[in-house]
């Protein structure tokens, strides 16, 4: 199906600029020479990872980085991560890095772990918003290492979101937050993890994890001993130290208010099914964020459950399409089910939920 097809695009800006590239088992290796030479003609292609689909230009040359922030309308000074292909690539980018870095290298890459560490000079400023460090990550996908290995270029991408929107896990995804303002797409269908990567700062005495993801504290501490975290968790104190700019802006902000409700799931149950007689007499129109044992319990006609609580890395999976499709429905407030467990990737669903979330309730 080609673009003017596809039903979500009839509002979206046609310019023409934008290709998509559906892959299938006989097209990746002409797919990756395309894309890889709008690339290196300092365009903007949008390719799937492990993690969530990046919008990926050459990290080295600062006009095509500048694009980027320009498409997705994102604040110049929250800084990109710098994907590669091999960790040769790592001492080109940055420079004195610890021996623990290189332990996490070994363990975790390719995989969801960026490295914050000091950086070289030939990183541009707009790359890095800045500042003197670069954060680097080897994408576990072959279309991702692919165009890095066939562009000969390390790719700075964000996620191919609009600022401000859920990170896409979908061509589809990318294509009506991005369509028309980049100049091409790889379709390389749903990805697998659908939680942005882990960031831990390799810079720090005490290394510290500045974004959570499906790679836990517990994951490396058991490999470089321990480190801490430096990542606000949406009802800390404003003052508390930043260390990454990005985690000071709201990773998603719909429209609808968010309110998590957080505690026991017979619990967490009850108080929803309060909350919707509530607002139903006040007649509010309320979407529910549901775990597969609460969505048993509750009957609405807003609900759609984002898997087991005892599954976090479903929910993960599940968290940012979930948030779109309740978006699209224009409900004025969105209560989740915060009774999931926290374990593990538990702990980044929390965090990205907590982000979105104007007030948490705990029952
Ligand atoms: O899974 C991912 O990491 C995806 C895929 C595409 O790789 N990328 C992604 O990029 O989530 P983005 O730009 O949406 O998030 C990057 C995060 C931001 O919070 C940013 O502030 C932080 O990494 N970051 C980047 N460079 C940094 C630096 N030098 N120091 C501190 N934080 C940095
Ligand atoms: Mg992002």
């Amino acid at each position: 199906m080609g673009p003017a097809e596809l039903p979500f695009l009839k509002d979206a800006p046609m310019t023409g600029r934008t290709r998509l590239f559906p892959l299938n088992e006989n097209n990746l290796r002409d797919t990756l020479k395309e894309a890889a030479a709008i690339i290196n003609d300092r365009g903007l292609v949008a390719f799937p990872t492990e993690t969530v689909y990046g919008l990926g230009a050459n990290a080295l040359d600062a006009k095509a980085v500048r694009a980027i922030f320009e498409a997705k309308g994102r604040p110049a000074d929250n800084p990109l991560i710098v994907h590669i292909s091999s960790k040769q690539q790592c001492c080109k980018l940055a420079r004195n890095i610890p021996e623990k870095a290189f332990k996490l290298m070994d363990k975790f890459w390719p995989g969801p772990l960026t490295l914050i560490l000091e950086r070289q000079e030939i990183v541009p400023d707009v790359t890095t918003g800045g500042l003197d460090t670069v954060a680097l990550r080897m994408p576990d996908n072959e279309i991702a290492l692919g165009l890095i290995r066939v562009s000969g270029q390390p790719l700075a991408a964000p996620s191919a979101n609009l600022s401000g929107k859920p990170s896409p896990t979908t061509a589809q995804h990318v294509i009506s937050d991005l369509w028309g303002r980049i100049d091409a797409v790889i379709d390389g269908g749903t990805v697998e993890i659908g939680l942005e990567s882990t960031v831990i700062d390799m810079t720090l005495p005490v290394p510290a994890i500045l974004r959570p993801g499906r790679i836990s504290l517990e994951d490396i501490e058991k490999e470089i001993g321990s480190i801490t975290t430096g990542y606000l968790d949406g009802n800390q104190p404003e003052s508390a130290a930043v260390r990454s700019p990005g985690m000071k802006y709201t990773h998603y902000a719909p429209d609808a208010t968010v309110i998590l409700i957080e505690g026991a799931s017979t619990s967490v149950v009850h108080r929803i099914q309060e909350m919707l007689k509530t607002y139903g007499l006040e007649e509010v129109k309320v979407g529910l964020l549901l775990t597969d044992e609460s969505n048993m319990d509750i009957y609405h006609d807003e609900q759609l459950s984002l898997g087991s609580k005892d599954k976090p890395a479903e929910l993960a999976f599940n968290l940012f399409s979930g948030l779109r499709s309740l978006d699209a429905r224009d409900v004025d407030i969105i209560l989740v089910d915060g009774s999931f467990s926290h374990h593990g990737i538990g702990a980044a669903v929390s965090n990205r939920i907590r982000k979105a979330a104007s007030s948490i309730i705990k029952v």
